[in-house]
């Protein structure tokens, strides 16, 4: 779709900065809300800005968006049109992302905002830049960010003639938690309470004050969790302006788009980046929780490295866990009293082995041991299992007369607990590689899982 930039939606004010952005004309002005405090405290021309705070009570007489409360609720004779996002998805799926943001833009004005993290998804803000229209970004500053994150914030305001809504979690919330069990107790118990106090909490109040956001997902982030992220959904979890389930609408422009393009577009656009990614980081977050990934690690290695696959998910995008990963089966299928599935088996293939629970346990003694063993811990249920269906059954035929041999074994239902306890099943898939000189099995730690990183594990231990 071609846009056209004209010149009534062109956002104005002047850049202070002398870069290649020196032509943008930012500092949005949105219809005839009252200024933020904030921005009159503000001496530079360039960073005046006029909203409302994410987490205000809505003015809605003042709101410039133009029917856009597609799902709010009726009102006596008032003809309202139900947007169908389904179907606005898949309409949108082979839409540019700026096309996707000039529509999220266009169709919710002063009730939508970017979710701006400090990494890479600065692109959203140049993509909303190049549409031409207003538009808000607020972050979640968790207190735990890395300097080089602060400064980026920094940067980022300067150069895009901006200000970033900052959203801090309570400090009481805060202060209760690092009393109580201390700085670092996510590596301890996990890192769901401490992301619940300082990210999500403040996401629920900043998204209160909303009708839609836009977040930097890419289905290739996480192939664990976000294989399915479509460019534009009902939030499936967080509530909006209006309250109740279907009263936000979340849009994820960059969904399709690889992680290798965002950072053509970042390097075309000469958009600044955070100077972490420069030091090897590639996924962000906070500094105690991110750490930098080796070539050909997935970027999602680097976060919460301590912990399952399946639990990246901090709890912003929580919809992106389906409860099939352990409990359910996902898929409608139906679940016998035993907790296995009527669904078809998967990984079938004469290059591999399907294990019986004798069979893995006598795997377990090193000394019935003549060769060395891959096995996949799965359940057929499993989308990320069936997902990997095909790598699987490629490695297998790879493997064939190597000398390696290449297992299953379906481990849900009567098998979970033992599986748990005995084989290091977290979540499913779990990867197991048996050497033929060690007594542990070594569990396959990334998310890749395409035939080659398999391969490259294979080898790294045969
Ligand atoms: S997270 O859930 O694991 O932390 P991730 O870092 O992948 O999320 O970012 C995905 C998207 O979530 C980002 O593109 C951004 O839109 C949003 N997001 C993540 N962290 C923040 C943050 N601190 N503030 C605002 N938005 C965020
Ligand atoms: Fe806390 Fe780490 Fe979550 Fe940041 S990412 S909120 S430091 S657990």
């Amino acid at each position: 779709m071609a846009l056209s930039l004209s010149s009534s939606t062109a956002i104005h004010g002047s850049l202070s900065s002398s870069s290649s952005h020196e032509h943008i004309k930012v500092g949005s002005k949105f219809g005839s809300f009252q200024p933020l405090d904030r921005a009159s405290i503000l001496s530079t021309p360039a960073r005046r800005l006029v909203v409302k705070p994410l987490n205000a009570e809505p003015k809605r007489n003042n709101s410039i968006v133009p029917a856009a409360a597609t799902i709010a609720a009726p009102e006596v004779g008032e003809k309202i049109e139900v947007e169908d996002y389904e179907k606005l998805a898949k309409e949108l799926e082979n839409a540019s992302a700026l096309e996707i943001m000039d529509k999220a833009l266009a169709k919710f004005g002063n009730d939508i905002a970017i979710a701006f993290s400090g990494a890479e998804d600065v692109a959203l803000i140049e993509y909303a830049r190049l549409t031409g229209r207003p538009f808000r970004v607020f972050s979640l500053d968790t207190g735990r960010l890395n300097p080089e994150t602060y400064k980026f914030f920094d940067t980022v305001e300067k150069q895009y003639g901006i200000h970033i809504e900052y959203m801090f979690p309570d400090a009481v919330e805060v202060q209760a938690l690092v009393r109580s069990k201390g700085l670092f107790s996510f590596y301890e118990d996990g890192h769901q309470e401490c992301c619940r106090v300082r990210k999500v909490r403040p996401l629920r109040r900043a998204l209160k004050g909303l009708r839609a956001w836009i977040t930097g997902q890419r289905k290739d982030q996480s192939p664990g969790t976000r294989s399915e992220v479509p460019v534009v959904q009902v939030d499936p979890v967080f509530e909006g302006l209006e309250g109740g389930v279907g009263s936000l609408v979340k849009w994820n422009p960059v969904a399709n788009v690889d992680g290798k393009d965002v950072w053509n577009f970042l390097r075309a656009m000469n958009v600044p980046v955070n100077s972490l990614h420069s030091q090897g980081y590639v996924s962000i977050g906070c500094e105690p929780c991110t750490r930098p990934v080796l070539p050909g690690q997935h970027e999602r290695e680097g976060r919460w490295w301590w912990e399952d696959a399946k639990a990246k998910e901090c709890g912003l995008h929580k919809g992106n866990l389906k409860e099939d990963n352990l409990n359910g089966n996902g898929n409608g299928a139906s679940v016998h009293a035993n907790g296995t599935t009527t669904v078809a088996d998967i990984f079938d293939s004469k290059n591999i082995v399907s294990l019986t629970r004798p069979g893995i346990e006598n795997l377990l003694k090193l000394e019935n041991r003549s060769e060395p063993w891959i096995v996949v811990l799965y359940a057929p249920w499993c989308r990320f299992c069936q997902a990997m269906e095909g790598s699987y059954v490629e490695l297998a035929e790879k493997l064939a007369g190597s000398g390696v041999k290449v297992a299953k074994f379906q481990a849900d239902g009567d098998q979970k607990t033992f599986a748990q306890q005995e084989l290091q099943l977290g979540s499913f898939p779990t990867i197991l590689f048996f050497p033929k000189y060690s007594s542990r099995p070594v569990k396959y730690p990334s998310e890749n899982r395409d035939v080659d990183s398999l391969l490259a594990f294979v080898n790294a231990l045969r």
